[in-house]
């Protein structure tokens, strides 16, 4: 049986992207483009964007979807580009926005992608950060909250399709457990 429990509530998480998106504001001079990483992305992205303009910093919204992980709790390391690439405006700041950052695989990923495509100006941003599975080397300017080494769904994120729709962020057991 899977047991979910609350790690951050609906109202601590909106707390923490109101300050975030008010220091956001402060770093990015310039017009901004916002890059949500399908499929996880999509709540906190939607509630980001929102909270960035109300900080004063309008953005314009983009999306890339990467897949890394099929139904299993640990990702293939494999990371693939599904669908197609946005289109970004060269004099435009890309905030590229991820729901978590573990190995750092997939934003490692996209960032090359972007670089690739001719972006200059990429920022990275995560609602969730667990360092100590940190694989490949790569830079997040933006940390909602660090967590450690446990399998978290709910506000977005998944666990094979199921959670999503949760208004907190929680944790469940593993699947071994
Ligand atoms: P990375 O490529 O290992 O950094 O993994 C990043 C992606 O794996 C995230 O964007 C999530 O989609 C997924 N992921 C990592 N940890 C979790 C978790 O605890 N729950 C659900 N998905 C996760
Ligand atoms: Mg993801």
């Amino acid at each position: 049986m899977t047991t979910v429990k609350q790690m951050f509530s609906a109202d601590e998480l909106a707390a923490r992207i109101e300050v975030l998106a008010a220091d956001i504001a402060t770093k990015v001079s310039g017009k901004l483009t916002v890059i949500g990483v399908l499929k996880g992305s999509f709540v906190f992205l939607a509630d980001l964007v929102r909270a960035l303009d109300r900080a004063g910093l309008p953005s314009h919204v983009e999306f890339l979807r990467l897949s890394s992980y099929g139904n299993k709790q640990k990702a293939s390391g494999d990371v693939v580009l599904i669908g197609g690439y946005p289109d970004v405006n060269d004099d435009r700041t890309v905030l590229l926005v991820d729901d978590i950052v573990d190995s750092g695989n997939s934003i490692a990923y996209a960032m090359k992608l972007l670089e690739a495509g001719g972006t200059t100006k990429i920022m990275t941003c995560t609602l969730l950060d667990k360092p100590s599975r940190r694989e490949a080397e790569v830079t997040v300017d933006f940390v909602g909250f660090t967590i450690p080494d446990e399998f978290v769904v709910g506000y977005g994120i998944d666990y094979a399709e199921d959670y999503r729709s949760l208004p907190y962020l929680g944790m469940v057991e593993k699947e071994d457990a």
